[in-house]
């Protein structure tokens, strides 16, 4: 979802800011660890390629974060607090010590627990970020959760800002948004905010590492972009939430993808794991995606998109159709199943379609459907790593002998039973945004 980046107080400051070969960071922690963690993930996955991250601070000799900075291999400097006892100026100089001797470029406060002293603050102006799990400026201080469940907030989230003298008032960089449900404690709030922190913060040191954001005036610069991180506006800009009523990840992929293009914070299943997924018990592609969107519709009280789809085959008279995913247990097998019920059917006889039915859906019933198809024939073996499904043994017409699966993926989208389905839905979405 979304963020609020200020302007740059002027355009040749901004575009003064330099292009950054790597930047020295500290990550400084009281505790588990996760948001540690998940920078360190990034970092290992390669999407923090400007991050040089030099040592992990932290305050709590027994913090359970400890380990996981050794896990990654990160050196460790524990400042224990209970040293420096009504001398906070005291631990502050000491952590101070530490990222000078490091050279430290960018401090990370990803959940370090302790106030610090203006002394410590002005020192690193400009150079020190924090997460905080609300959308600031609501609910800063402690248990941000339980204050935003208490004023009954729909919407929750996490923010990433400039540290300031102000406790959680510096500017912000970046902000990410969750449905908060009627049932909601701290615990599962708390657990839906946190996936969203760990994409937060990871963006932000990207950001900063980069050169992309800094602190002019008070405010937070942004530097255009460039071709090599074209997703930032589209990842940190929407603020509608909006739930993809499906557990399969492939397919959740594919929406993200085909939906680039609208103004939705687009959240899977996997952000309310408390709940099972409905049975899909209809006779019908509509029946069925109506069934998973007016589900999550209900539970979330969001705006809720499901879609049902399945390959129809003339030789098979249109099997498996509906019962698509329920042909065999797994993808292989769903494959090899339909290639040998197929096995003596010449050319000019293995016509098949992709039907996809999208539904759109909201808590109080309003619904929206669509329907895309994609003609073409099964082959003979599988072919292509691209897609899902029934994808590998299908070719599309007009693309010669090329199977679905071989076919780049914007290109697949744009034929696509469920990219046609999910295009006739696209006004309606961008309206709720
Ligand atoms: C997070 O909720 C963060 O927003 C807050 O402290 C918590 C730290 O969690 N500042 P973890 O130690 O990263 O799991």
């Amino acid at each position: 979802m979304n963020s609020t980046v200020h302007d740059a107080d002027s355009e040749e400051e901004r575009d003064s800011i330099p292009e950054s070969p790597m930047m020295r960071v500290a990550i400084l922690i009281s505790g588990r660890g996760t948001n540690l963690h998940a920078i360190l993930k990034s970092r290992q996955d390669g999407s923090l390629p400007h991050a040089d991250i030099r040592v992990v601070i932290c305050n709590d000799p027994s913090a359970a974060g400890i380990d996981v900075a050794k896990e990654f291999g990160i050196p460790v400097r524990v400042v224990d607090h209970k040293e420096f006892k009504g001398d906070r100026s005291g631990h502050d100089a000491a952590i101070a010590r530490v990222l000078r001797a490091e050279d430290i470029e960018l401090v990370v406060l990803a959940g370090y627990m302790r106030l610090l002293t203006a002394g410590f603050v002005d020192e690193f102006a400009g150079r020190m970020i924090n997460i905080h799990p609300s959308l600031l400026p609501a609910f800063p201080g402690v248990r941000a959760q339980r204050q935003a469940l208490l004023q009954r907030v729909r919407i929750a989230g996490c923010t990433v800002h400039f540290v300031t003298q102000a406790m959680d008032g510096g500017p912000i960089i970046s902000q990410r948004s969750v449905p908060v449900l009627l049932n909601d404690d701290e615990d599962s709030l708390g657990r839906r905010i946190l996936m969203e922190e760990h994409r937060a913060l990871p963006q932000a040191i990207d950001l900063f590492t980069r050169n992309r954001i800094r602190l002019i005036g008070g405010h937070v610069s942004i530097r255009p972009g460039d071709s090599s991180f074209p997703d930032l506006e589209k990842d940190i800009g929407p603020m509608t939430p909006l739930i993809l009523a499906t557990g399969n990840m492939d397919k959740v992929q594919e929406i993200r993808a085909i939906l680039s293009d609208t103004p939705l914070h687009l959240f899977t299943t996997a952000s309310f794991p408390g709940y099972a997924e409905p049975k899909e018990s209809g006779e019908t592609y509509l029946e069925n995606a109506r069934i998973k969107a007016s589900y999550w519709a209900r539970i979330t009280g969001l705006w809720s998109l499901a879609d049902d789809s399945g390959i129809e085959v003339e030789a098979l008279g249109g099997r498996p159709g509906v019962f698509s995913a329920r042909y065999a247990p797994t993808s292989r097998e769903r494959i090899a199943k339909m290639l040998e019920e197929l096995r003596d059917v010449p050319v000019e006889k293995r016509r098949a379609r992709f039907v996809a039915v999208a539904v759109l859906r909201s808590p109080d019933g309003e619904e929206y459907s669509a329907k895309g198809t994609c003609d073409g024939q099964i082959a003979f073996a599988r072919c292509g790593e691209n897609g899902f499904g029934y994808d590998p043994i299908f070719i599309p017409d007009g693309y010669g002998r090329t199977h679905l699966a071989e076919l780049p993926d914007d290109v697949k989208n744009s034929i696509s039973h469920r990219g046609r389905a999910l295009e006739q839905l696209k006004d309606v979405l961008r309206k709720l945004a």
